[in-house]
């Protein structure tokens, strides 16, 4: 049966806009120099290009001094090493962002180590990692750390519920786990070996799905009343647009006047009867992760020796 209620929607670009705001009056409160941010963009990635210019144009609002190295995607491995090496030293750095993915060529796990653990804004090094999964986090990782300040903006409870995750990514769908855990959710992560994926996820009370597959999630993947987190960017044109999504009018119009849409993992239109509460793309998670940077980077800036 399908509710008569129509989903709620969560307003990430507005609760985004509130943590901007905080961050900008932590920025001011930092003493000496403002908070700094170096991003490093290897190779021309067009979706990485964008997310940098957007994160760089966020963290200039915010006060935050964000200054973009952009390198050759056949830069070696040791002279990008020797850039973080440089950046690490750098006293008026408070925050490294290695943009991924990196070019193939690169090692990234080995990048990743290479950053000063109180200067990892995104969270990814081994340290940061260790102290979130032992519940003395430090820096979280954006994404999953925006999406419990959307849940968190919405009153929407977490404790004693069943929580699925869609995706084990470093990125998203491990960190996320942790933080549900940690507020005491029931939490599975499923991925492409999980058995029977639609029956895990129809057992969620909160489902975050995060696995860069367009329009993946459907009714079948969903309880209903459930709160339904999208975490997918996915861009679409009519040639690589799955035909589930062809069957919603909104999206075929967009492409036909367009060419071109922006669409998550879930299937929105599908699931929107369904669902309880759910995020839009764009304008769910999508702004969070931009916010917590700038929180995060303010906090690096908080941690300045
Ligand atoms: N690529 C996709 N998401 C992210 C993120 O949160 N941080 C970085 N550095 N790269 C990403």
């Amino acid at each position: 049966m399908t509710s008569i209620v129509p989903a709620r929607l969560l307003d990430g670009a507005a609760v985004s806009k509130t943590i901007r705001q905080r961050s900008r009056e932590a920025a001011t409160l930092i003493p000496g120099l403002p908070p700094s941010l170096r991003v490093f963009l290897v190779g021309d990635n067009p979706a990485s290009q964008a997310y940098v210019a957007s994160k760089s144009k966020a963290a200039d609002e915010a006060g935050i001094r964000a200054e973009t190295r952009r390198l050759p995607a056949d830069l070696s491995a040791a002279a990008l090493l020797a850039e973080i090496a440089a950046a690490n030293a750098d006293r008026s750095v408070d925050g490294i962002l290695i943009q991924l993915p990196l070019p193939r060529l690169h090692d990234t796990a080995k990048v990743l180590d290479a950053v000063d653990p109180r200067k990892d804004v995104d969270g990814f090094h081994p340290e940061n990692v260790g102290l979130l999964h032992q519940g003395r986090p430090r820096f979280v990782p954006c994404t999953p750390a925006g999406i419990i300040e959307l849940l968190a903006a919405y009153e929407i409870p977490i404790s004693g519920r069943r929580a699925v995750v869609l995706g084990r990514s470093d990125i998203v769908g491990k960190p996320m786990a942790a933080l549900l855990t940690a507020r005491d959710a029931t939490v599975t992560v499923c991925h492409s070996k999980t058995k029977d994926l639609p029956a895990v996820c129809r057992e969620a009370d909160l489902l975050v799905a995060a696995i860069g597959r367009p329009g993946f999630v459907t009714r079948e993947f969903v309880k209903e009343g459930a709160v339904v987190v999208d975490v997918g960017i996915n861009r679409l044109t009519s040639q690589n647009a799955p035909p589930n999504l062809l069957r919603s009018e909104r999206i075929r119009r967009t492409l036909e006047e367009k060419g071109r849409i922006l669409v998550g993992d879930v299937d929105f239109d599908d699931i929107a009867p369904v669902a309880g509460t759910l995020t839009p793309v764009p304008g769910g998670v999508g702004p969070l992760t931009v916010a917590m940077l700038l929180h995060n980077t303010v906090k690096a800036a908080g941690l300045r020796s």
